[in-house]
């Protein structure tokens, strides 16, 4: 088995493209998808139970999902699931989990003992079905990804999908083993496994509809909506190399005080240096710098030599010598991310023309009014722009930023208006405030609810570990936070070459094969008022003494007219100018075999 990381395009000894391969994103200046890690069964691996052979792991089965819960009139579509009775004895668990904003066909292998559902379902006889999120792959309640499709694309529509499936599915069992239409939660009891995006809306399923999902089990659960988020780089930034750190803070400070006060030749020298003498725009020149440090994401317990390290070590050693903790210092720093950076954006973009692959100005390219389905980052998007946010920014003045200030959340809303234009006027700030308020956040109080964050996730800042609001693990809503694991690792069963993911996935299946023992069928709702009789206070930061920028700090002010003075105007709405590159939308997440 091998394990091959979403982000291998970026190894520089990776034979070329013809076309720009940016890992399914539009261009180059948007982060990777926060996906789970993709574990899919081989497509003709069966389940054998007791020496039946059963359908395979991939077999795709539809469910009727209501298009629009607030109005069922509407009717239906076809939503799909994968599904195995292989562990399944009669009233043993559902185990339910989502990717969330992803395809859901490369997911089979989360019917299976190689991630948390088939660890929690196996030995507790439990069956195990994997959902396809609304407006991703192929279940989606219109055959576009317009605004107005849209208009039924939101998180209460998710967390009504996932309860009205639990409901009503009559779940494809043998009649001798189990009557598919009697395994509802007042039957059965359904544990709901997520993580990151998926992950928060295990928590805010559970927050919203109490006693329907008995237990649920969140990795990486970003549960707290955060418009600017330049928290995701904090992580990066404690765990990454001291020498690194501090290079690639000086070559930011140096490029946005040249980009904001320099003299336009210096500021085209410089862009020139990091190989971009093409890219229009100076803020779109400085957030392209952000795609090093995105590699971080994809790390795992098992990725070794990873492609971020090899950036570090491009930037820290020299003549075979590495640099102490403060690094080289500025001059070298620039010279080799300059150099870098060049073989950086050649291999990347191959021919497409550097604004196209780069930029983030040009509203008439195609990619921004493609609205046919299956393209998870417009998907994505939409909630971004809408309901999370999440914009992965530069820090406040006066905090260590490992990525340009040029890049506000005004750079992504202004986005959104290109992406959406019929949703978005203008600029706006997605309603994270009406989010958490729904939602809980991460003042989530929910009996049975188990979250695993890591401290090297880039995603913590905004789950019940982050720095901001770190929560107490309880009896009842346990909390573990991992030393050795990245984004959503314990999810997986391979990365238990860990210890500490190792010793919390044991936990976890302690721990549920104990909440599922007490289930009572029928009797779901009436957990929720003794749990918050007993539940500890939060442990709250206390912003006056803490070393941390308050949490809803404001991002820093940037005229961008000056930054970006002597560059042509944007170009706006109109019709497409190009055809879309073929399968620039496909998500490419890790992928695990
Ligand atoms: C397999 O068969 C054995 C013997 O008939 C039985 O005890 C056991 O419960 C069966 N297991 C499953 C998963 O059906
Ligand atoms: C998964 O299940 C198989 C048997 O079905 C077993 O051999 C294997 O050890 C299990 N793996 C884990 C990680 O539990
Ligand atoms: C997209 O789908 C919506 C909802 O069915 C429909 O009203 C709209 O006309 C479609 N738009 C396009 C451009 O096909
Ligand atoms: C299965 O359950 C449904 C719903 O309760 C019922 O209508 C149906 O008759 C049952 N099927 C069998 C074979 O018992
Ligand atoms: C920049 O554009 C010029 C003129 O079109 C072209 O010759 C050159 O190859 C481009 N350079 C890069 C790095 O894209
Ligand atoms: C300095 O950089 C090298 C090369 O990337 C790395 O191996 C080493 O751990 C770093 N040392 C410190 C103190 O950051
Ligand atoms: C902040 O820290 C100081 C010194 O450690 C302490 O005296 C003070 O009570 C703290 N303030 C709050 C609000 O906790």
């Amino acid at each position: 088995m091998k394990l091959l990381t979403a982000l291998t395009f970026l190894s520089i000894t990776i034979p070329s493209f013809v076309t720009a391969n940016l890992g399914g994103r539009p261009h180059a200046n948007i982060p990777p998808n926060p996906a789970i890690p993709m574990v899919t069964m081989p497509a003709d691996t069966s389940p054998v139970r007791n020496g039946t052979v059963l359908p395979p792991y991939s077999t795709l089965y539809y469910f009727d999902q209501l298009i629009d819960h607030n109005k069922p009139e509407l009717g239906t579509f076809q939503q799909r699931y994968m599904f195995t009775w292989e562990y399944y004895q009669k009233g043993g668990p559902i185990v339910l989990s989502t990717p969330g904003e992803s395809n859901a066909a490369g997911f089979s292998g989360y019917l299976t003992n190689r991630t948390i559902p088939g660890l929690i379902a196996q030995p507790n006889n439990g069956a195990t079905v994997v959902l396809e999120h609304r407006f991703f792959g192929l279940s989606n309640p219109y055959q576009n990804l317009s605004a107005t499709a849209f208009a039924v694309h939101t998180i209460d529509q998710a967390i009504e999908d996932l309860v009205y499936f639990a409901r009503n599915v009559h779940l494809p069992f043998p009649a001798e083993i189990e009557n598919g239409s009697q395994v509802g939660p007042d039957k059965n009891p359904w544990i709901l496994v997520g993580g990151s995006y998926s992950g928060a809306l295990t928590s805010w399923t559970m927050v919203r509809h109490p006693g329907v999902f008995h237990a649920g089990y969140s990795s990486s659960g970003v549960v707290q909506a955060i418009n600017y988020y330049w928290g995701y780089f904090e992580p990066i930034r404690q765990n990454m190399p001291r020498n690194c750190s501090a290079d690639v803070e000086r070559v930011i400070d140096y490029m946005d005080h040249t980009f904001k006060y320099g003299k336009k030749k210096d500021k085209d020298a410089l862009k020139a240096k990091f190989g971009m003498p093409n890219v229009t725009h100076y803020d779109d020149v400085a957030g392209t710098l952000r795609n090093q440090l995105w590699t971080w994401q994809s790390l795992s317990p098992l990725s070794g030599g990873a492609v971020f390290f090899d950036f570090c070590d491009a930037l820290e050693m020299k003549d075979g010598v590495a640099a102490g903790p403060r690094g080289w210092g500025l001059e070298h720093a620039l010279d080799a991310w300059g150099k870098y950076e060049t073989q950086y954006v050649a291999t990347l973009c191959q021919d497409t023309p550097q604004d196209e692959c780069l930029g983030t100005y040009d509203s008439t390219l195609a990619y921004w009014h493609d609205i046919s389905v299956d393209q998870a980052y417009r998907s994505w998007l939409w909630f971004c722009c809408n309901e999370v946010g999440y914009w992965q920014d530069g820090a406040p003045e006066g905090w260590p930023s490992l990525v340009t200030r040029l890049v506000t959340p005004q750079y992504d809303y202004r986005q959104c208006t290109y992406w959406f234009p019929e949703a978005f006027s203008r600029p706006t700030r997605p309603k994270t405030f009406i989010t958490n308020a729904k939602y809980d956040g991460w003042n989530v109080n929910e009996e049975r609810l188990f979250f695993v964050n890591a401290k090297k996730d880039p995603w913590r800042e905004a789950t019940v570990s982050s720095d901001y609001h770190p929560r107490r693990s309880t009896k009842k809503q346990p909390i573990h936070v991992l030393d050795n694991g990245y984004h959503c690792s314990d999810l997986i069963s391979r990365f238990n070459v860990a210890p500490d993911i190792k010793a919390v996935q044991d936990n976890a299946v302690a721990t549920f094969t104990q909440w599922i023992s007490e289930f009572v069928p029928g009797q779901g709702a009436n957990a929720r008022r003794a749990l918050d009789a007993v539940m500890p206070p939060i442990e709250s930061r206390d912003d006056t003494n803490s070393t941390l920028p308050p949490a809803e700090v404001e991002p820093p002010a940037v005229d961008l007219g000056t930054v970006n003075s002597g560059v042509p105007e944007p170009h706006t709405g109109g019709a497409p100018k190009h055809v879309g590159r073929k399968g620039a939308w496909d998500v490419d997440p890790v992928v695990v075999n």
